[in-house]
């Protein structure tokens, strides 16, 4: 941890009052002038640091940038010792992860970045991953389970995801089946989350090789709005308020946090009661689209697209519908996508 990073911490953990610039140096072992030009650069990043002369110094205000060190701190207080690394900026964090493993990486671990150049939706899309606003992070795990149970972790993913957004930024959370999660935004939802899952089967037992979760988070209304093409859909979780409260290291902790719980008994599913509540197309006619027309903006009005009544979830998160002529069915996730 470098110095600054530590001064931040003792900062963070003690915004009730001001700690002298002896007392950090003592605590930290370097000189009083250590501490003032460390503090002066955190200014500089944008850090309101009171500077009271007898009585020290005291966090204000701080800009909300990611901080290794923070979460680190934050997760190992949960008895989570997961490695983590964090990227400013990088193409996306799923395909850092197949590089690490193909140079050899076998342990587990999550990778964060501020910002994606190139971050991947499913079905080959692109996911918008602008820099200061969201939070970007990708999983590696190595569960010795079937392969078939791979997807059941974007769905844990999605749990973890709204239980944190309902816990640090203080926002309903809900989840469209599958797996997107959405938050009222002026009476209408918005797609605030995405994941995207991806994994390496072996060929011998059709076990995982290795799972890698990632998901994108939309924190802050990114400047300037959302790209037309995606405007209509997304969302942001807390919309323009200022980015001081430190919400997307505590964002992070807590999903961090959530998804370990659950994912210490996977393949035991422990979350499906929490999905349900969430999972708002229960009750509900929805349209069914066939994978591949889900952007077919006719098809609302098409004959060949049934509206069905979503009824119940079974135990594999698979959807149980009702025809207008009575008959029942459960689709599986990946068959269909579904709109109102
Ligand atoms: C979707 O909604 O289609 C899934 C979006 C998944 C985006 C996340 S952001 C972190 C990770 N890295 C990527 O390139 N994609 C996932």
């Amino acid at each position: 941890m470098t110095l600054k990073e530590q001064i931040l911490l003792l900062l963070e953990h003690n915004r009730d009052r001001s700690l002298s610039g002896q007392e950090l140096a003592q605590t930290l072992g370097v000189t009083r002038g250590g501490i003032w030009k460390a503090i002066h650069a955190l200014q500089d990043e944008g850090y309101a640091i009171e500077a009271v002369s007898n009585r020290g110094y005291r966090l204000l205000k701080s800009p909300d940038a990611l901080s290794v060190s923070y979460l680190e701190d934050a997760l190992q207080k949960e008895g989570i010792l997961l490695p983590v690394i964090l990227k400013k900026e990088t193409g996306s964090t799923n395909n850092d992860l197949k590089q690490l493993v193909n140079e050899g990486e076998t342990k587990d671990l999550v990778l964060l970045a501020d910002h994606q150049t190139a971050g991947r939706g499913r079905r080959g899309r692109s996911f918008y991953s602008p820099a200061g606003t969201g939070l970007y992070l990708s999983f590696l795990l190595h569960p010795h389970v079937n392969a078939a149970l791979g997807s059941m972790l974007t769905t844990l993913a999605a749990v973890a995801a709204s239980k944190a957004i309902e816990e640090t930024c203080k926002k309903d959370a809900l989840i469209k089946w599958v797996n997107d999660v959405y938050v009222p935004n002026e009476n209408t939802l918005k797609k605030v989350c995405g994941i995207l899952t991806e994994c390496s089967v072996s060929m011998e037992d059709q076990t995982l090789d290795y799972v890698i979760v990632g998901i994108g988070f939309n924190v802050y209304e990114p400047d300037g709005g959302f790209p037309a093409d995606i405007e209509q859909k997304a969302g942001s979780i807390l919309g323009n308020v200022p980015k001081e409260e430190n919400h997307r290291n505590r964002l992070a902790a807590s999903f961090i946090h959530h998804f370990m719980e659950y994912y210490k008994s996977f393949p035991q599913i422990s979350f499906h009661e929490e999905y349900k509540k969430r999972c708002f197309v229960l009750g509900k006619e929805i349209l069914l689209l066939p994978t591949g027309c889900e952007d077919l903006p006719s098809a609302t009005k098409d004959p060949k697209f049934p509206s069905v009544k979503a009824l119940d979830l079974d135990e594999s998160f698979g959807l149980i519908v009702e025809y207008p002529d009575g008959h029942r069915e459960t689709l599986t996730s990946g068959e269909f996508s579904i709109r109102f």
